[in-house]
């Protein structure tokens, strides 16, 4: 039985309010037609094309290489789409699928149950239903006993149709040797003035075809028109990713407040605290603690490693590390196994050594450091001349005092010190200690005297 899949993405999802496709807008880190895509996959169909019309470049260059996007210009409704959507197969197919764009939480499973009835009945066409408890806004299936009459919009229904609480998911499969020639017959007598597919199933009732239909969930049903159905979609999206790594053995306090894109890999025996967000392709290992109040993106995190309020943004942390409470690892920073990242310590393309610390108050930026060396609180690398960056170089064992200044270019070699306060802008041999401060000077007494010279009124 050969399959092909039309998806449905040409809109221009005016509800939205944005400039964006509504097609590219992203739920759970992966946009509302990447979803689609994925669930389309899984019937491996023969062919799938994606319709395309308004912003259809940048729709386009979303799509895998080997899908084939065609356009509809201009955007008549959904039925001229799926005709123009058939124009883009190469062949004809026993069976068409179609897709909306927009429906980013259709199940695989649902599409193989529907294409499954299908061939087992000799229908003309199968429509995925829900019922749901609010169902404005939706396309109502007109029932005649158990059979499917025909589709209705919300717009062009009448009141006592309003009622009816099944509706079209817009997700079809259709008899690929009757579609065709049905879309010819369908009018744009209806509110919006464009040509819907939904009438293609009044037309094959009208000429004796049965339609069925295979009801899903309603959450899977859920079309995204607005910004209120994104936010909604989108939490349907994250309480799946939850609960699968929930049921993989990663333990969280609170799901509800535990917020993870689709690119994301955590491994089992992983805790996770509230409000946590782990977005882009982050992979983080066993054994490890994050949160509360973490922020996390394109990062990795070892087995072992603890995080704490923190924000990491392209960041690569080895194994048992530790980072926060209040760290910011920006874009390049790396630490190494069981180094650690203190109390409001930021850090930007520099790599930390194993088992090297940066506890607190500390600005690290274009430095490498080596193993085992300890930067004092506040330590600043300064790393901008007001021109150009430099780079700092620390070597292993090295202790740097607290409120050091380090003016790059500049290197301090393995087992080195420096004393705290010093503003070190050459570099310092290894094993050395370097100290750059004024001599401190005591004046006995000074307490006393000065109350003599000012008095008693000035306390
Ligand atoms: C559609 C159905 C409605 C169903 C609902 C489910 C029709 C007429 N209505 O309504 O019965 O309950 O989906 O969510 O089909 N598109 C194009 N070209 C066009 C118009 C639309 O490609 O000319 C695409 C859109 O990008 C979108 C999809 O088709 O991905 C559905 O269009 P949309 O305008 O969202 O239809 P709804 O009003 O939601
Ligand atoms: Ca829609």
């Amino acid at each position: 039985m050969s399959i092909g899949v039309i998806v449905l993405a040409a809109g221009k999802g005016t509800r939205m309010r944005t400039d964006t496709a509504k097609v590219l807008h992203t739920a759970a880190g992966r946009t509302l037609l990447g979803w689609v895509m994925e669930a389309a996959g899984s019937l491996n169909p023969d062919e799938i094309v994606v319709v395309v019309g308004h912003r259809a470049d940048e729709v386009a260059l979303a799509l895998p290489e080997a899908v084939v996007a065609v356009v509809q210009e201009p955007q008549n409704g959904t039925g001229h789409a799926t005709e123009v959507g058939l124009s883009g197969f190469t062949r004809s197919h026993e069976i068409v699928v179609v897709i909306p764009g927009d429906m980013p939480l259709v199940r695989p499973g649902s599409l193989v149950r529907l294409v499954a009835q299908h061939t087992q009945t000799d229908a003309g066409a199968t429509v995925l239903t829900a019922e749901f408890e609010h169902p404005e806004g939706y396309g109502r299936i007109l029932r005649e006993g158990e059979a499917v009459a025909a589709i209705v919009e919300e717009r062009d229904a009448t009141r006592e149709q309003r009622t009816i609480t099944e509706v079209n998911t817009s997700v079809y499969a259709f008899d690929g040797a009757l579609i065709d020639d049905a879309l010819g017959r369908i009018g744009e007598d209806n509110d919006q003035g464009e040509r819907y597919l939904t009438d293609v199933i009044g037309v094959l009732v009208q000429d004796g075809r049965s339609v069925g239909a295979v009801m899903v969930d309603p959450e899977e049903g859920i079309g995204v028109n607005s910004q209120a159905q994104l936010a909604e979609a989108a939490g349907h999206l994250r309480s799946r990713i939850n609960a699968q790594l929930l049921d993989s053995g990663v333990w969280m306090l609170d799901p509800a407040r535990v917020y993870i894109d689709a690119g994301v890999s955590v491994a089992p025996g992983t805790e996770i605290y509230p409000d946590t967000y782990i977005t882009g392709d982050s992979v983080i290992g066993t054994g490890v603690t994050i949160g509360p109040n973490v922020q996390m993106h394109h990062s990795l995190i070892g087995d072992g490693t603890t995080v704490i309020n923190a924000v990491l943004c392209e960041a690569i942390v080895g194994a048992n590390a530790s980072i926060g409470p209040y760290a910011y690892l920006r874009p390049g920073a790396v630490l190494k196994d069981g180094a650690k990242a203190g109390t409001y310590v930021e850090i930007k393309n520099s790599e930390v050594g194993a088992r090297s610390k940066v506890p607190h108050l500390s600005y690290i930026g274009d430095a490498t450091i080596g193993e085992d060396t300890n930067i004092g609180a506040a330590t600043v690398t300064v790393n901008h001349d007001g021109f150009k960056k430099h780079r700092t170089t620390i070597g292993d064992r090295v202790r740097i005092g607290s409120d050091t200044m380090l003016v790059a270019p500049v290197t301090v070699a393995d087992d080195a010190f420096t004393g705290a306060g010093s503003v070190i802008t050459q570099d310092v041999p290894e094993g050395s200690l370097a100290v750059e401060r004024g001599s401190q000077t005591i004046i006995a007494g000074y307490s006393e005297k000065r109350r003599r010279r000012v008095g008693k009124e000035s306390d």
